[in-house]
């Protein structure tokens, strides 16, 4: 599906759509292999695949990170964390398998010499177990490192397959600051792999219903023709969390929830929900009409940010019922931060499609439930017959849950059995987990494979990171001006946020939707 000067095998048996590309034999090395998104996510992710028995079998993983251990100590400790964050049990059988093919090299990011015998190691990978020569690498570290590990894979003259293999690499977010930070990383990053080399990770793209937004509009005749403001009245994204920041705060301090979540998930979700049919299923067809919606998102000027966007940080109160500290008092934060942890955004697609729907846009931390979804809200049937009387009828509403309980629901009216005439509304609801009867795979395996296969269409082009980062810049700079700052508001942990958020979408007659 890549339009990459590489072409992917394609096997019509995979998950039934023929042109879904196939995993090709690789080295995965994986720098920061002894951090916490290796540990959480990505072994997991592998052993996940292997034990699908998608896994090409001679796929070999070398973890590259600086403490001295063995691969046999490496092993050991994927393992441990393997059994505690893997989504199915762990197979004796299946880990001792896999894990013949898991190995650690120790060297310094910045040391050259590490590079070269890890080009070295990596010739011999080839040769004893079949790799091809393609290598997959994975910067599982803080941004700061990337540049030392690019000169030092271009200088080792790994960032060049040789003729009829591959080399890609895979970004992790996040990708810059803002529009200057991210230029300069894609700058990096293209001074060692072409764009079609980059595989930015945006874990969003890789969730079961996020993949499903494309097919449901695009695959079924009856939505198409009321997508648009004719029909839609509004569109709600939501994306809360009870989990607060969770020592991560030396990084969330410089980031805030704005920056952490909606520059990146949110504007993707809203793209999905927003874009026009693609052409076809080529990753760069759909990646160019992405990149359209967040184009057209309608730049916001100072005076109209205060109007259209809401900050908020959780103080002290209660998740489950069980007291949490407030934001300030989290370790790492500043007593008097002034980082957000909520933000509610109303915002415009300047196109022909949706012109006249407000898209309102919410995500937060300590929030009450976990929970992500987008709704589209249709217009109301018109006031005659049914919908005449005093009280009127509620709208159409489409859900898409993202997580959890992954599905789609469509909200309508229906008479109550009995004598009397009496509307309701009632839910038709389709679960994933009920309707496949198996559990959905978790981004990160979806995603690796599709980097494996030379997939990029759920992975972010430079052009989109980088026009997001121009929608999203001016409201950080207006909550940094001297003057006119719009504020920053409290809400106690465990609510659904500060209740500037409630009036954002009041003024406009409308409530968010309870999760
Ligand atoms: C990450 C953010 O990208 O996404 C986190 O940095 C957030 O702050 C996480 O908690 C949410 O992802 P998920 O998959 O747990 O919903």
């Amino acid at each position: 599906m890549s339009k990459s000067s590489e072409t992917p095998q394609t096997n019509p048996l995979r998950e039934g759509l023929a042109t879904r590309a196939v995993p090709q034999a690789c080295t995965v090395v994986i720098f920061g292999a002894t951090g916490d998104l290796t540990m959480r996510k990505l072994i997991p992710a592998l052993y996940n695949i292997a034990a699908d028995g998608e896994l090409p079998p001679a796929m070999t993983v070398v973890g590259f990170a600086r403490r001295p251990k063995t691969d046999e100590e490496f092993r050991k400790e994927q393992e441990e964390a393997t059994r505690k964050f893997s989504r199915q049990t762990v197979r004796d059988e299946i880990w001792n398998g896999f894990a013949q093919s898991v190995f650690y090299h120790q060297s310094e990011f910045h040391d050259a010499a590490g590079y070269k015998s890890l080009a070295e190691r990596l010739e011999k990978i080839d040769q004893e177990r079949g790799t091809g020569g393609n290598r997959l690498f994975y910067l599982a570290v803080a941004p700061d490192q990337f540049e030392p590990i690019l000169k030092n894979l271009k200088e080792a003259g790994l960032n060049k397959a040789r003729e009829g293999s591959w080399a890609r690499v895979i970004v992790e977010k996040p990708f810059g600051t803002d529009l200057a930070s991210a230029r300069e990383l894609n700058r990096i990053v293209h001074q060692a792999f072409s764009e079609d080399q980059t595989y930015r990770i945006d874990h969003f793209l890789g969730k079961e219903t996020a993949q499903n937004i494309l097919v449901l509009r695009f695959a079924n005749a009856i939505f198409e023709p009321i997508w648009n403001g004719r029909y839609v009245d509004y569109i709600q994204i939501t994306a809360a969390e009870t989990l607060g920041v969770e020592g991560r705060a030396g990084y969330y301090e410089g980031a805030g929830a704005l920056r952490d979540m909606v520059q990146n998930h949110l504007l993707q979700l809203l793209c999905l929900v927003a874009m026009e049919p693609p052409t076809d299923l080529g990753a760069d067809s759909i990646r160019d009409e992405k990149v359209k919606i967040v184009r057209s998102l309608r730049r916001m000027k100072q005076d109209e940010i205060a109007k259209n966007v809401v900050r908020g940080q959780y103080a002290e109160g209660a998740i489950n019922g069980k007291p949490v500290p407030g934001y300030r008092s989290e370790k790492g934060v500043k007593p008097d931060s002034k980082t957000e942890t909520f933000v509610a955004l109303r915002v415009r697609v300047d196109d022909w499609r949706l012109a006249d729907v407000p898209i309102y846009i919410r995500v937060g931390k300590r929030l009450p439930k976990s929970g992500t979804e987008i709704s589209v809200h249709f217009k109301k049937a018109p006031p005659v017959l049914f919908n005449k009387e005093a009280v009127s009828l509620d709208q159409n509403v489409l859900v898409i849950r993202i997580q959890p309980d992954e599905g789609i629901s469509l909200r309508m009216q229906a008479k109550m059995p009995g004598t009397s005439f009496r509307i309701e509304p009632v839910k038709m609801d389709f679960h994933y987990g009920t309707s496949f009867g198996k559990a959905s795979p978790e981004a990160y395996e979806r995603l690796l494979l599709d980097a494996m296969s030379g997939d990029a269409t759920l992975f972010a082009r430079r052009d989109e990171v980088e026009e997001a980062w121009a929608f999203i810049d001016p409201l950080e700079e207006a909550w940094v001006a001297k003057e006119n700052q719009p504020g920053l508001f409290e809400y106690p942990a465990g609510s659904w946020g500060p209740e500037e958020a409630d009036e954002l979408l009041a003024r406009d007659g409308r409530a968010w939707r309870r999760l």
